[in-house]
């Protein structure tokens, strides 16, 4: 009953672009500038994004609904047709987000069947013409006005 967006946590692991679609997004402190998310343990993805020196999360934009689906399947290419740009350090960011931060792993805690990951920010690119992506209920939907 919580709406979140939706964020594509991403990386080049020896060439290979490498990635899943994220919720667990949360902003954690503004000095340092600190996010976090929560991984699966069971994640296949995350050991290989975790030994990058930098990691791109993309908050996906209200038209990237596929993407997000296409990021979270347990088949096929998930960059198929993705539109991306990679750093020199590894951190990967998707066209089409509504932000990228380029951040780099500051610390890891136990979360249960999860692991939290502490991310520090090292840099920022807004992109504030694009509206967000919402996931609520397990349903993508998009912002509207509160009247
Ligand atoms: C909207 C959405 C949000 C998700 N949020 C998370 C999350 O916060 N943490 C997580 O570990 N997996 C999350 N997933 C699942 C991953 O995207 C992915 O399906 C899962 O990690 C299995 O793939 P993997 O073995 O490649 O990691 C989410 C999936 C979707 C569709």
């Amino acid at each position: 009953m919580f709406p979140t967006g939706v964020v594509a946590m991403c990386g080049m692991d020896d060439a290979a672009p490498v990635g899943m679609a994220v919720n667990s997004f949360s902003s954690v402190s503004l000095d340092p500038p600190l996010v976090s998310v929560c991984v699966a343990r069971q994640s296949s993805t995350w050991p290989r994004l975790d030994r990058l020196p930098r990691i791109g999360l993309s908050v996906l934009g209200s038209d990237q609904e596929r993407l997000s689906r296409q990021l979270s399947s347990r088949h096929g290419d998930r960059f198929q047709g993705v539109e991306f740009e990679a750093t020199r350090d590894g951190a990967l960011f998707v066209r089409g987000a509504a932000l990228w931060l380029d951040c780099a792993i500051s610390d890891r805690l136990a979360g249960g069947d999860h692991e939290i990951i502490l991310f520090e920010v090292k840099d920022t690119t807004l992109f504030p013409h694009i509206q967000p992506l919402v996931f609520h209920q397990s349903q993508y939907l998009a912002l509207s006005n509160a009247s």
